[in-house]
């Protein structure tokens, strides 16, 4: 088993896209409403016929929410809370599942994607399994960190107002472009696709070669800025921060509503 490090985009696409990659198996021997029997059951973790039926509950399940909505909602709950934002987009996505307390999702989301055990995980995952079935958990568990990532990144280069190279063309985003200059939030649009662009929230991302049982991890980083694959209509790399191929983010639209409606609720 050798590990491999891949920094260029097109063999990032290129092992994304090869069913012959998946992601490290779990282990499938957990006990019943643990981490690890969660983990077993996921789409993140499963591959093959398994892994379509359940990513095609997921999406059926994101088809039926608005992210305009979930957006307004964020902004509200962030007012609400008087800016104190941590938490506010799994509780909205939450909501708009028919989650009402989602505050066991930090302790479950911990060990979901690392793997890492703990009594605390597991109770966690107890409480969530009282509230949700596996799909909706799975939404909430993958929602968190990656979402609270962006908006803390995105906060500290609002901070730095600098700190981030300027789009190149008047639209940044590649498929997900923020509306046209002029229009309310787009600022916040504008800073949060040049975020995910050069400051992805998840650095890595992991693979087995089934083939030969090598390891192999995806520099989302490096891959974002890899030159060879600038593309001249849109003047950069377009970003594989929301994944790419056989099991790219299906949500990349709703991550993008919730961040933008809680930098809303704190900055506007
Ligand atoms: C900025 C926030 C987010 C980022 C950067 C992000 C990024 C990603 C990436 C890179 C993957 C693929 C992982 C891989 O290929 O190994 C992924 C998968 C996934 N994401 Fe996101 N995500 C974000 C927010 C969300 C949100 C808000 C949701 C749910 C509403 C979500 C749901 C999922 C699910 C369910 C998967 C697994 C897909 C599958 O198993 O086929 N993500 N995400």
């Amino acid at each position: 088993m050798n590990p491999m490090l891949i920094t260029r985009h097109a063999e990032a696409q290129a092992v994304l896209s090869n069913p012959r990659y998946v992601p490290p198996p779990v282990r499938q021997d957990g006990a019943e409403g643990t981490l690890a029997w969660l983990r077993a059951r996921v789409s993140r973790f499963s591959t093959g016929p398994a892994h379509a039926e359940r990513r095609r509950e997921l999406v059926a399940l994101l088809s039926g929410l608005d992210p305009a909505a979930l957006r307004s909602a964020a902004e509200a709950l962030t007012r609400q809370r008087g800016g104190d934002w941590r938490g506010v987009p799994v509780a909205v996505l939450g909501a708009a599942l028919g989650v009402a307390d989602t505050r066991a999702v930090p302790a479950a989301a911990a060990g979901y994607l690392s793997g890492e055990e703990s009594p605390q995980a597991d109770a966690a995952v107890a409480e969530l399994l009282k509230l949700a079935g596996v799909p909706v958990i799975t939404l909430l568990l993958q929602a968190h960190a990656a979402t609270e990532g962006l908006i803390e990144t995105a906060l500290k280069h609002a901070a730095n107002d600098q700190d981030l190279d300027p789009p190149p063309h008047e639209t940044p985003g590649q498929d997900l472009d923020p509306p046209p200059h002029g229009t309310p939030g787009q600022d916040i649009d504008l800073l949060l696709c040049e975020t995910l662009r050069q400051d992805p929230p998840l650095k890595a991302t992991r693979r087995l070669d089934t083939r030969t049982g090598d390891e192999v991890t995806i520099d989302l980083v490096a891959v974002n800025r890899d030159p060879d694959a600038t593309d001249p209509a849109l003047g950069h790399v377009p970003h594989l921060t929301f994944g790419h191929g056989v099991r790219p983010c299906p949500a990349p639209e709703h991550a993008l509503a919730l961040a933008a409606g809680v930098l809303e609720g704190l900055l506007k």
